[in-house]
């Protein structure tokens, strides 16, 4: 093995960069060239290579975001953009690649290999829905991004007396809300994998306020639906000020956290090591604080389940 390839692709994540550091830096020690493909798939089927040295990398570990840039590319979703893909990976005589990304990269991963060319998946999303690994690249930084504006919240919802519902990413799933919501001491965290209903909800704020509690803070998954929405029944059947704030894509930027920086710099490195061991189709993870690695396919035919146990814990701690 003499070239390897680096692309991030979906949405970004903090602790993407020191992932890709550590590909770069890892395959350079180890006497690989290192081409970082530009914009993700995009990049790859519009031939976006760049060689990369050890100085490429440098002063980027403490950034947010993506320095190869990411896409979510169509095209590649495509029998005919993927054949495009490997053509250039073969024009450019790469023996292997790292995709750095979420679910939906994956599966364009798994494809790839299996039209020959050896990959490896790094998990890079804040939604920590990949199954397999505790932890996904910037999840933990996203979460302190959430408990952060939490923070902020409570101080002007005790002043006024307010619900708050603040509404986080995820996409379909609740880890992000369940982890903040516990750090951040909420009311009620409200996950697609646990359904609640309306009732439960206000009978908690109500207790609260019997108790003398001035504020509540009710943590939404995205994936429950629109916070906007169920606001509006919260205020209308309770007739306490609600409102709501969707804390949006401040949730993918940022500084990443020493969790996601080791995290990232670890599971790249591993990455290069696989390429070099010759595997192939394998995505890196972490279980109890040891790196391992899983068939993507069988990572993409699972489902990730939700702690239900913190759950309850957040629960049993907001009463
Ligand atoms: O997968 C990461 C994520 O931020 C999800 O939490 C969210 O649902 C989605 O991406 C938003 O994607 P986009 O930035 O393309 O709107």
């Amino acid at each position: 093995m003499n070239n390897i390839a680096v692309l991030t692709s979906g949405g970004d994540a903090p602790g993407m960069n020191a992932a890709i550091r550590a590909v770069v830096r890892s395959g350079i020690y180890q006497d690989l060239n290192v081409f970082g493909i530009m914009q993700g798939y995009t990049g790859l089927i519009e031939d976006k290579f760049q060689h990369l040295k050890v100085s490429s990398v440098a002063d980027i570990i403490h950034r947010g975001g993506t320095k190869l840039l990411t896409s979510r590319s169509e095209e590649f979703r495509t029998e005919a953009g993927r054949k495009k893909a490997l053509a250039n990976l073969r024009k450019h005589n790469i023996d292997g690649i790292v995709v750095i990304g979420g679910d939906g990269s994956f599966a364009g991963a798994s494809k790839l290999a299996k039209l020959g060319m050896p990959v490896i998946g790094v998990p890079g999303t804040i939604d920590n829905d990949i199954p397999f690994t505790e932890a996904t690249i910037g999840f933990d930084t996203a979460v302190n991004t959430v408990i952060d504006a939490i923070n902020k919240i409570r101080d002007t919802a005790t002043s006024h007396q307010r619900v708050w519902l603040v509404e986080v990413m995820g996409r379909s799933s609740g880890h992000i809300a369940l982890e903040a919501g516990l750090a951040g001491g909420a009311e009620t965290v409200l996950i697609p994998e646990v359904p609640k209903d309306l009732e439960t909800v206000i009978s908690k704020i109500k207790k609260g306020r019997r108790r003398g509690k001035l504020h509540n803070i009710i943590v939404v998954a995205e994936g429950v639906g629109s916070a906007m929405d169920i606001s509006k029944d919260i205020e209308s059947i309770s007739g306490l000020q609600t409102k709501v704030t969707i804390l949006g894509h401040i949730q993918r930027g940022g500084t990443p956290t020493a969790f996601d920086r080791v995290l990232a710099s670890r599971m790249g490195a591993e990455a290069v090591k696989l390429l070099l061991e010759g595997k192939s189709n394998r995505m890196v993870g972490i279980a109890n604080r040891a790196i391992q690695n899983v068939d993507i396919t069988e990572a993409l035919a699972s489902k990730k389940e939700i702690d239900l146990e913190m759950y309850q814990l957040a629960g049993v701690l907001s009463i």
